[in-house]
């Protein structure tokens, strides 16, 4: 292992590049990283990123915007398969079907969305920004939100505002038990319920925190608590444990006690030989043709734009 490792850090001297990881991956992944942070943090250090390669130790939609948010960098995918269930459940012709079917809407769309949907969007978001970002809009103006339902029920809670939600979801944040999650909560009364906002409203009723995959971690940092249930993709309780030696993180449990539901299985694809692998041959490269890079990148930078102006990066 020791010896992949320093060949993977030989071969990113050698042709200058650089590792960017999500929280998701395996925590092998995330030591190895030069950064490992949200969607949103991802696509800002892709976009600042000086080195002549980006590795993205994550799934495609993230892969994507690095490149289309820095073109001129060589941008590889380790695991040209990891794709996310939730971008699947938004087919592009069908999403723009809809958006055109219902005019004078603001469309806005979550990052986990292909490129093509991305070219149909007004302004691309995160669950980092999403609740300010639709907040910062005129109270009247008419919104399309997508793909994440849980999501945009949960913006609409927050915000009041009017919003045509798409029916997508992701196939790790639907799979928890609530009742297992009502079990342990009474077996750890003094533990507090953290949920990212893609998990379904009955879960995130019984959140005491509800936030992106930074905003759970950050919260975990700051709050006295000791036992921390997490309702979201296991590989965010690697940077939870590592901050918090002395405080236990406890993976939300999936209805199906057989399968690693809370685990992504795109997410973990990626493997230590895989990245060696696609640094060596400098592929799996991400490329997209000009005009699509142009029309799906407009929505991304007004994301950045609007986030810079409210000061949330
Ligand atoms: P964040 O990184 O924005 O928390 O999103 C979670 C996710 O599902 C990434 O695929
Ligand atoms: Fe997509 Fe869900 Fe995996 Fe995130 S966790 S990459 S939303 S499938």
């Amino acid at each position: 292992m020791n010896d992949l490792i320093h060949r993977i850090k030989e071969l990113q001297r050698e042709k200058n590049a650089i590792i960017l990881a999500h929280y998701y991956q395996e925590p092998d992944i995330q030591e190895i990283a030069d950064f490992v942070g949200d969607s949103l943090a991802l696509a800002q250090k892709a976009m600042d990123a000086t080195e002549d390669i980006i590795v993205l130790a994550g799934v495609h939609f993230m892969a994507e915007t690095a490149k289309i948010l820095n073109p001129s960098k060589k941008v590889l995918l380790p695991a040209p398969d990891a794709g996310c269930s939730l971008a699947d459940s938004c087919p592009a012709d069908a999403f723009g079907a809809w958006v055109k079917a219902h005019p004078g809407h603001t469309v806005i769309s979550y990052v986990n969305t292909t490129a093509a949907v991305k070219a149909y969007t007004d302004i691309v978001c995160t669950s980092s920004n999403a609740v300010q970002i639709i907040a910062s809009l005129p109270e009247d103006e008419k919104i399309i939100f997508g793909p994440d339902r849980n999501l945009g029920n949960y913006i609409r809670s927050i915000t009041h505002r009017d919003m045509l939600i798409w029916d997508g979801a992701c196939h790790v944040h639907e799979a928890f038990s609530l009742e297992k999650i009502l079990d342990l909560k009474k077996q750890y009364p003094a533990s507090k319920l953290l949920a990212h906002p893609e998990c379904p409203k009955p879960v995130l009723m019984v959140a005491d925190h509800i936030g992106s995959t930074a905003a759970l971690l950050e919260f975990s940092k700051k709050d006295g608590t000791q036992t921390y249930i997490v309702a979201t993709e296991s590989g965010i309780l690697h940077q939870m444990q590592k901050a918090s030696p002395e405080k236990a993180f406890i993976p939300a449990p999936p209805k199906d006690a057989t399968c690693a539901c809370n685990d992504c299985r795109y997410m973990k694809l990626v493997t230590l030989q895989k990245i060696h692998d696609c640094l060596e041959k400098e592929s799996p490269e991400i490329l997209l043709d000009g005009e699509m890079c142009a029309k799906a990148g407009r929505p991304i930078r007004r994301m950045i734009e609007i986030s810079r102006k409210l000061q949330l990066i």
